[in-house]
């Protein structure tokens, strides 16, 4: 719809940006920490491991003096569960809960609003041993690490979120490193997994509510249009059986507390239908998130299989990955996007179709928690970084934000990935999404300094516009 003027982004509107513990701190081992499934993975050749990260552990008050300097109302941050609880479900670590305090006092010095992420991709590997999110205790294991978090942070922290991207962990495991295997046992296994997932989510929000009332707290999936090919309607269909796998199975369990239907029909025809016990319903209906927080990178286009063809990646575009099924769906181009240097789909008015269609399902508060762009920079002799492809690709998504929130959306938030410089999840060091460039590269740590990207000072002005000079 076209609009004829535009609100604008809302007073108090949460300026922010992102990261995750694993991919910024470093300090793998120090200080009491536990190994994660991301310290202990096998590592795809020629990426870095995630040790010394950015080094964050020992900048962190540096890096927020420059998240105030750029002006930010939110950082969105993960806590790593190997710093809290090192073997997921023992003994409670002083020097993790003593790091996390102090950042959240740092933060509120500088009046920034903290988001916190309780899991981002780094369950603790001593629980992957035992099973990971295969063997139901793991959900009791979470369960005692959020009351933890709440017990120490409750005073500290209003806005929370439970599981990073629990889609991409289904449907990427072998990337993300929730699975090793292949084939039907790995997928009967990984829907097992998402349900336990769902469990400790909400029991999780259920607990939120009872101990820390005036707090609030959110899912944090991966959400995105899938658009159809044609208007053929079987690739219609296409597409809208894999928007209930890819999305919906998520978000509507998260709100809901029921199966997707179209979903729930893929899984029992596939035999991946969960083990659902006594009580678990009442459980997932008893989750009631404030809000929904998704991170948005593109969209995906699909068709109907043809002639037994099948490719297609949940985050189309991302070469690593390519998933499709037969008699569901297959991967399809879109010619209307162009792709970044990694392959990525580029898609902004894709976010407002997306901001769109969650508030119209769901009709709750939405905090973006990821956005950005995956590119090289290249440092000057003077020390600047130009980076317009960054400053490009996020202001016409916030171009797009606007919009969006002229159709009604409530956004209340938008924090992009990332706040700095941090190691990908599978593509190294080199592929650069901050704001902030962190001096290292993949095989050589370098200085670690921190230098301000162009975008740093974009993003600096916009906020200090509200919005207003994207
Ligand atoms: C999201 C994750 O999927 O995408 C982040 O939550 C990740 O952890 C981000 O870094 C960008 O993806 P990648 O693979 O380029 O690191």
């Amino acid at each position: 719809m076209d609009h004829s003027t535009l609100k604008g982004f809302p007073e108090g509107f949460f300026w922010g940006a992102s990261t995750s513990a694993y991919q910024v701190e470093g300090a793998w081992d120090e200080d009491g920490k536990g190994l994660s499934v991301q310290d202990t993975k096998e590592l795809i050749p020629g990426t870095p491991d995630f040790k010394v990260s950015s080094d964050h552990y020992h900048h962190w008050k540096e890096d927020v003096a420059l998240f105030a300097e750029m002006g930010l109302k939110m950082y969105r941050f993960s806590i790593a569960w190997t710093r809290i609880i090192p073997d997921g479900d023992g003994e409670v670590n002083r020097a993790g809960i003593a790091f996390y305090r102090n950042l959240l006092e740092e933060l509120r010095k500088y009046h920034i609003e903290p988001l916190v992420t309780m899991y981002h991709f780094d369950l603790p590997d001593a629980l992957q041993k035992k099973g990971g999110w295969s063997n139901r205790s793991t959900i009791d294991a979470f369960v005692r690490f959020a009351n933890v978090l709440f017990e120490e942070f409750g005073d500290l922290v209003t806005y929370w979120l439970t599981i990073n991207e629990e889609n991409m962990m289904i449907l990427h495991g072998k990337a993300i490193g929730t699975t090793l295997q292949e084939g039907e046992e790995a997928w009967r296994d990984l829907y097992q997994q998402n349900h336990h997932m769902l469990l400790a989510q909400a029991r999780v929000m259920k607990l939120c509510h009872e101990k820390c009332p005036q707090a609030k707290i959110g899912p944090a999936p991966n959400i995105s249009e899938v658009y159809a090919e044609t208007c053929n309607p079987k690739d219609v269909l296409a597409s809208q059986t894999f928007s209930a796998i890819r999305n919906w199975l998520y978000l509507d369990v998260a709100v809901y507390g029921r199966y997707n239907a179209i979903a729930s029909g893929y899984l029992r025809e596939k035999g991946y239908y969960p083990q659902v016990e006594e009580g678990d319903w009442e459980t997932l209906k008893g989750a009631n998130p404030d809000f929904i927080a998704f991170n948005y990178y593109n969209t995906s286009t699909v068709a109907a299989c043809r002639e037994g063809e099948s490719n297609v990646s949940a985050r189309v575009g991302d070469q690593q990955v390519s998933v499709g099924e037969e008699g569901l769906y297959r991967g399809a181009s879109n010619p209307h996007l162009y792709r970044t240097e990694f392959g990525w789909e580029v898609d902004p008015i894709g976010f407002r179709n997306t901001l769109d269609m969650v508030a119209s399902r769901y009709g709750l508060p939405i905090i973006i928690t990821e956005n950005g762009l995956g590119a090289r920079d290249t440092v000057e002799e003077d020390g600047s970084i130009h980076d317009p492809y960054r400053i490009d690709y996020l202001r016409k998504h916030l171009e797009q934000a606007e919009l969006a929130i002229a159709d009604g959306v409530d956004l209340i938030g938008y924090c992009p990935w990332s706040a700095i410089d941090l190691i990908s999840t599978h593509q190294g060091f080199g592929k650069r999404y901050g704001f902030i460039y962190v001096n290292r590269e993949d095989d050589d740590l370098k200085d670690l300094k921190r230098l301000k990207k162009d975008s740093f000072y974009w993003y600096q002005n916009v906020i200090r516009t509200n919005g207003k000079e994207l």
